[in-house]
């Protein structure tokens, strides 16, 4: 059984969120998904989320290619979630790129998949702002 294991916020789920899932689980046989948590992303990240973290890990487990979904709660944490849970690949978008390089010393593979273009959490929040804003204006 491989494993595969990836981190992110994923609020507003969307195809580039699912693009990328679909991908890191096609690396391996079981896809764990650590997703922040809101004291996460409003601390360290600077993010205030749309869904709550009980929420987006909601979405998440629904997905036919997610088989557990986890908390992240820290950016230390990676080094020894990759032993709790025997990970063999360790998978992000390309934004990330050589940052996580670190893991191969646990005997990790890491990958780095391309980004789906033109999709964001950030883009869609903005287009939403846009239209109210707009909506509001006229
Ligand atoms: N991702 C991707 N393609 C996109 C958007 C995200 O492959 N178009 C990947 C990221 O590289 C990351 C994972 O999905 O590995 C979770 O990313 P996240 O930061 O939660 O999503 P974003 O849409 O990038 O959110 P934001 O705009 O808030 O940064």
């Amino acid at each position: 059984m491989k494993r595969v294991i990836t981190y992110g916020t994923f609020d507003l789920l969307h195809y580039g969120h699912i693009n990328l899932l679909e991908r890191a689980k096609a690396l391996g046989d079981y896809l764990i998904v650590a997703i922040s948590t809101d004291e996460f992303n409003s601390k360290e990240k600077n993010k205030k989320t749309y869904f709550s973290f009980e929420q987006r890990k909601k979405l998440l487990e629904a997905l036919r290619c997610v088989d557990l979904v986890i908390a992240e709660e820290n950016w230390d944490q990676k080094k020894s979630d990759v032993h709790l849970y025997q990970v063999d690949t360790f998978v992000m978008g390309d934004d990330w790129k050589g940052k996580f390089d670190f893991l191969e010393e646990e005997g990790v593979e890491v990958v780095y998949l391309p980004r789906t273009p033109e999709i964001s959490t950030s883009q869609i929040k903005k287009t939403c702002m846009r239209k109210i804003f707009l909506k509001n204006k006229n």
